[in-house]
């Protein structure tokens, strides 16, 4: 039984003139870069800034967005070398069938199926929210027997109909096509920054530099944790999660990397960019960078706004004006935050039906799934099947706790592509490689290493669950995908010739 096979990167170019699975061109660098920066800036930043700053790292998030951005960019700039080698829709599924083996590369495909569904259900159930606090402000009462649920008292039956309205509309979308879809994008991209930098201006004239004394509080008491909700890491070293001082920084940057999430959706859709080569480098680091940059001033100001012990946890961005006296501020913000969590979840879900599509057009998956429909130019069945699924888990499930496996499914993700790159250079040296990747194979290992460190600080619970949908993948892979492979189908053709 050949797992190892691979699928030559020559082969991969190929399958993508099929016209039965032709996806349509039209993509610029800025659509890429707007198409990063929709998907990154979302639930992270309007929530996780004050979360982390008040019970971690005070002023000092700062520094952990900046961490968590170096991280990040490690695992970007891998990113960059592959999608302009290999620029082929299913991104690091599609590089690791060609450098790791057919096996590894379905594990990943079914893990960034999993990053990027659970990612869009977590982030529609954020949206509907946001949606019922901004109706609330401007007098409209969304009936709460189909709004969000509560996390803590969640019941069975319960139906989260504004989750699953959005998902429809975004399902819709996509359908009709991706340069629609992007330039829905765009518009609301736009008011998304502008809510942003509007935080970010308006708040500066509220900033009192006696809030950030001491710019890095003294090293408090661990937080507490035991059996499954503790991370790998405590089992393994006996290391509790830190909060302040320099370590709460590092502890804080495992959290905040939520924030950073997306910016590698942008390879998924590499057979769409007119000039992969160079616009999918361009899209995919020009986005991590404005991102940064975003994060760590709204962090500033945040900071700067209000003592770091008296920051709201749950909603900082909106509370930080409140305290001020600014409540029609608040408004603007929960607006801002409808809009960006609107493209978060359109773009989680191109990725999901990206990566579907380069594995059923493999064969790993039923092939007649990924037939791209002639007028549209998109795999409109797969595109249903993603958006009907992810209806379901925002619509019916309690999702907000699965809210880690986001972020492992995304680091699994970065780890393998990290290794990757180094093994395509010695397996195929001849390829050409319009950005490369400084320093290899150093920096791609230290890329590896980062990503499995913030790994062992996810809870024992994540890992597990992690573990079952792995398992119901080898189930699949071995049922169905190895028999079908394309690959295997090629290559048993060509010894019986
Ligand atoms: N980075 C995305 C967000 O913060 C997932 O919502």
């Amino acid at each position: 039984m050949n797992v190892l096979r691979t699928k030559s990167i020559e082969q991969s170019l190929e399958d993508t003139e099929d016209v039965e699975f032709k996806l349509k061109k039209g993509l610029t660098a800025l659509d890429l870069t707007v198409f990063g920066i929709g998907v990154v800036i979302g639930a992270g930043i309007f929530t996780l800034t004050g979360k982390v700053a008040s019970e971690y790292a005070g002023p000092g998030v700062v520094f952990s967005f900046l961490l968590a951005a170096i991280c990040c960019a490690l695992a970007a700039i891998c990113y960059a070398e592959f999608a302009s080698t290999v620029p082929v829709a299913g991104s690091a599924y599609t590089f690791s069938y060609a450098t790791l083996g057919e096996m590894v590369a379905w594990i990943i495909g079914w893990d960034l199926i999993l990053e990027l569904m659970l990612g869009a259900s977590v982030v529609a159930q954020g949206w509907s929210t946001y949606l019922v606090t901004f109706l609330d402000e401007i007098g409209i009462t969304w009936p709460s027997s189909v709004g969000p649920a509560d996390a803590a008292d969640f019941q069975w039956g319960h139906f989260n109909l504004a989750a699953v309205l959005l998902i429809a509309v975004l399902t819709t979308l996509i359908a009709i096509g991706i340069k629609e879809s992007l330039r829905v994008n765009l518009v609301l991209v736009a008011i998304k920054l502008f809510i942003v930098l509007f935080v970010i201006i308006a708040g500066l004239f509220y900033v009192t530099g006696a809030n950030y004394h001491p710019f890095i509080p003294p090293a408090a008491d661990p937080i507490e944790a035991s059996g499954l909700t503790q991370p790998l890491m405590q089992v393994i070293f006996g290391i509790e999660p830190q909060t302040f001082g320099v370590l709460g920084i590092i502890s804080a940057a495992s959290v905040v990397f939520f924030a950073y999430i997306g910016f590698d959706v942008v390879a998924t859709t590499a057979e769409e960019a007119n000039n992969p080569q160079k616009d999918l480098p361009k899209g995919i680091l020009g986005s991590l960078a404005i991102c940064t940059v975003l994060y760590m001033a709204v962090a500033l100001v945040i900071t700067g706004m209000v003592p770091y012990d008296k920051i709201d946890p749950d909603a900082a961005l909106a509370s930080a004006f409140t305290s001020v006296g600014k409540d029609g501020f608040a408004t603007m913000i929960a607006a801002g935050a409808v809009a960006g969590l609107t493209t978060v979840v359109m773009t989680l879900m191109i990725g999901a039906v990206r990566v579907l599509f380069a594995m059923s057009r493999d064969g790993l998956l039923p092939v007649g799934f990924a037939h791209t429909n002639p007028k549209t130019g998109t795999p409109v069945r797969i595109t249903l099947t993603i958006g009907a699924l992810v209806a379901v888990i925002a619509g019916f499930t309690p999702i907000d706790k699965l809210e880690e496996m986001v972020n492992i499914g995304t680091l699994t993700a970065f780890l393998l592509v990290s290794l990757a790159v180094p093994i395509l250079r010695r397996t195929r040296p001849d390829l050409d490689r319009p950005f490369k990747v400084p320093f290899s194979p150093y920096l791609p290992i230290l890329a590896a290493l980062v990503c499995f460190y913030l790994m062992l600080n996810l809870t024992v619970e994540t890992w597990l669950r992690f573990l079952v949908w792995m398992v119901i993948g080898f189930g699949i892979y071995f049922a169905y995908g190895h028999q079908h492979s394309r690959v295997r189908i090629a290559e048993k053709e060509s010894t019986s010739a």
